[in-house]
């Protein structure tokens, strides 16, 4: 299965019909990017124009992206479409418009309904996520904040716009979000949300041990793994803490409580402070478990003309193993990265660090693990039941081991309750 199959065949956009609305903005070039990723994840999308978007951005662009025919005109029909006489809105899973100006905001708000976007918000009974983009001073103003507390109180979704510059030469709020976030709440509003009562601590990434302040020791941990389970157990409407080492990928979501440290020393602290408000600990980080004895502050010079030098470490705190000695009644997830002996050395882990459960995979194997946006696993229960998990994205597998947490946290429930 290709890589790009295997992203395909997992997201909750896979096969439903998304109509795009674009509104007059600048920002009307970028959802060109939004149809492709779209597209590229399996959504049939409708766009929708309105005749300022016309201005900025060109129908026949968004016919070619999407395959569709585009929509400008309020009395347009379909004739030769395969939607034929039905209307979109009853066909649509969800409506997005991005960009939404104040101008469309304002309508939908105050009830107009005098172009083909606008009418159509206002028949459709789908989920409709807005995605405003505009001048900071607009969407500062009292009516264009007013608009927008109706429409939330009416139940229409919103995203905040990003910080930074902007199309007219200022700063400020207003840009339109990365699409990478858009796409991540569209996904959020199709999700089942079984994880609302849950809060749970992730660990991710790799950690970085200083030999001098030029060098250190690290790994190829990518943080991908543990993003994906922090992004999907957010979804899920989680209460989400990601503790993450030094990764190189964006998390994208701005709704969850990042903290970020370097060395296994800083992780096992910010483990520690927020453990305990936790009831889930996932630890997909891959820990150093050693790091230099002697701090050098200055760069390490060449000695002599020896081809040798010794560097004496010392042994890392076992941060999971350390939780397991206090874990009360919470569910503890480690992982365990192996190139031997996959199910005996989990095994051992899960038993001797007082896991729940272990998630097993095979790092010498290619294309899999390290920095790799797919994983094959083996989740192996507290019972010693072990699960084979095939080659699928890292968040289809964050979410099969999301569903094991929620087995062992109802088994705990259940253990508890026959106690009392
Ligand atoms: N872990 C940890 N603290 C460490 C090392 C690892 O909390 N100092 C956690 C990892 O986050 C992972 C689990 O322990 O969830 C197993 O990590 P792994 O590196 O596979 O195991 P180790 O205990 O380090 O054993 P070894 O390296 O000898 O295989």
């Amino acid at each position: 299965m290709t890589l790009q199959a295997v992203e395909k065949q997992f997201s909750m956009l896979k096969d439903k019909e998304i109509i795009v609305g674009i509104t007059g903005g600048i920002a009307a070039y970028k959802t060109a990017d939004l149809v492709r990723q779209l597209t590229k994840k399996g959504a049939n999308v409708h766009v929708v124009m309105t005749k300022n978007a016309m201005e900025f951005v060109t129908p026949l662009t968004f016919q070619t992206i999407s395959g569709n025919p585009v929509i400008h005109k309020m009395f347009e029909l379909f004739a030769g479409s395969k939607i034929g006489h039905i209307t979109l809105s009853d066909i649509a899973d969800q409506l997005v418009i991005v960009p939404a100006t104040a101008n469309m905001i304002g309508k939908v708000a105050n009830g107009i309904a005098d172009d083909f976007l606008s009418t159509m918000v206002m028949a459709t009974t789908v989920p409709v996520f807005f995605v405003p983009s505009m001048n900071t001073k607009m969407w500062s103003s009292k009516m264009v904040q007013a608009n927008i507390e109706k429409l939330k109180d009416a139940g229409y979704e919103f995203m905040e716009p990003a910080s930074g510059d902007l199309a007219c030469g200022t700063e400020g709020k207003g840009r339109l979000p990365a699409i990478e976030e858009i796409l991540e709440r569209m996904e959020d509003i199709f999700t089942s949300k079984d994880l609302t009562e849950e809060t749970v601590l992730v660990t991710a990434g790799p950690t970085m041990e200083f030999i001098d302040p030029v060098r250190c020791i690290t790994n190829r941990s990518s943080g991908k793994m543990g993003y994906a389970v922090a992004k999907m157990a957010k979804r899920r409407g989680a209460d989400v803490t990601l503790i993450t080492g030094p990764a190189t990928i964006e998390f994208p979501r701005n709704d969850i409580d990042i903290v970020h440290v370097t060395t296994a020393c800083q992780m096992r602290d910010a483990v520690m402070e927020h453990y305990k408000k936790a009831g889930v600990v996932i630890m997909t980080a891959a820990v150093a478990d050693f790091r230099c004895r002697e701090e050098n502050c200055q760069k390490i010079k060449k000695k002599g003309d020896s081809n040798y030098m010794t560097l004496e470490l010392e042994k890392n705190p076992d941060i999971i193993g350390e939780l397991g000695k206090v874990k009360e009644q919470r569910i503890i997830v480690g992982f365990a990265a192996e190139t031997e002996n996959l199910l005996d050395n989990a095994k051992e882990k899960l038993k001797k660090k007082n896991l729940d459960i272990i998630v097993a995979n095979d790092v010498a194997k290619a294309g899999i693990g390290f920095g790799s946006d797919n994983n094959e696993v083996m989740i192996i229960e507290k019972s010693g039941k072990a699960k084979q998990v095939p080659l699928l994205s890292k968040e289809e597998i964050a979410n099969i081991i999301l569903d094991s947490v929620k087995k062992a946290l109802k088994n705990k429930k259940r253990i508890k309750e026959d106690w009392y």
